[in-house]
């Protein structure tokens, strides 16, 4: 009763942003990601017949907060099962955890694909998918590697909200730089944001009604391997977004100066003909996707931004997958 499984994070280049059912975690708009390659979650988890209570140890520490997403997700489980066996779980994360690099995404998506093994259940990735998102949305795409969709479906009980492959990371091997500006966690979550943005941005329902049109222009700029028009369409949904969130009461603003400074120099590298574009997510960092020639490059412009503490810099990724319990620790 015993599986270990890693996942990566993912990056949304056409956003997800508003739910339409908070506790099916269901969202108003569909979103387009890519999933990453040297940042990883790598999760242990043993069921144990007879045991009441879930011991979980993230990064080698109890999280309380986290601890309940986690039991919350292991009992979707074990519903699923029909056992109501306590679990261990040990998780680590080899990128510094809520700092806006989307670690529940890879965290939930490892917990299920690990989880639903451990239970002897024989689920597909678009059943794990569907599972990972009751826990945190994101991460119904970190499932698969490479280029994801994920619908936002139209049945109530949310099982057509399930991610998808597009394409092979390898099919089209885009660079990501990650510009971390700020280690602090996030003040606002994105469901506290993205429920007050329902209830007062004037713009949601701009941002639900072009929403379809943004995929389609993604979808065909991936088929196509056009970077020009995927840098277009990625920028725009992501100034989107911000702008929709921007426009709540009270406004979202998750940049910081550096975050800014980031897109510029992001923006004045382009315009010399550097293929490279920027994504923001509920955060301040700043994630530069990029051709492969042009990493080193975007990476020295991105260190040379005041304000910029870090900068990561990752391939395109697999999907979640097995591996052994002992890489957990090692
Ligand atoms: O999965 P959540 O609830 O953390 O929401 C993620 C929201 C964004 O990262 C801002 C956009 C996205 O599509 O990932």
């Amino acid at each position: 009763m015993r599986a270990a499984s890693q996942a990566q994070p993912n990056i949304a280049l056409v956003k997800y942003w508003g739910k339409r059912d908070a506790a099916l975690n269901l969202p108003v708009v569909g979103s387009i990601s890519i999933t990453l390659e040297s940042l990883w979650t790598r999760t242990d988890v043993r069921f144990v017949p007879g045991h009441k209570e879930d011991r979980v140890s993230l990064n080698g520490r109890s999280d309380e907060a986290e601890g309940k997403r986690i039991k919350a997700c292991l009992n979707l489980l074990r519903e699923r099962a029909g056992v109501d066996y306590g679990a261990e779980v040990a998780s680590r994360n080899n990128f510094p955890t809520a700092a806006g690099l989307a670690s529940s995404a890879s965290g939930f998506a490892a917990l299920v694909h690990a989880g639903a093994r451990a239970l002897g259940l024989d689920l597909s990735l678009a059943e794990q998918s569907v599972l990972a998102r009751r826990c945190s949305g994101s991460a119904a795409r970190s499932l698969f590697g490479g280029y994801v969709e994920w619908a936002h479906g139209t049945l109530a009980d949310g099982t057509d909200s399930v991610a998808r492959p597009l394409l092979d990371a390898e099919a089209w091997p885009l660079r990501v730089a990650v510009a971390i500006t700020s280690t602090a966690a996030k003040q606002v979550g994105s469901t506290e944001g993205m429920r007050r943005t329902a209830e007062t941005s004037p713009y949601q329902s701009a941002w639900i009604d072009t929403q379809e049109t943004d995929l389609g222009v993604a979808r065909d700029a991936i088929r196509e391997r056009d970077f020009d028009a995927l840098a277009r369409i990625a920028e725009y949904s992501c100034l989107k977004m911000h702008a929709l969130a921007l426009a709540a009461q009270p406004g979202l603003l998750y940049w910081n100066g550096a975050t800014v400074e980031c897109m510029h120099r992001v923006r004045a590298l382009r315009q010399q003909g550097v293929p490279v574009f920027f994504t923001v997510d509920a955060g301040p960092q700043v994630k530069a996707v990029c051709a492969p020639s042009a990493i080193e490059q975007v990476k020295a412009a991105l260190r040379d931004v005041a304000g910029v503490l870090d900068v990561l810099d990752t391939a395109l990724g697999e999907g979640a997958r097995a591996i052994v319990p002992e890489a957990v620790e090692a």
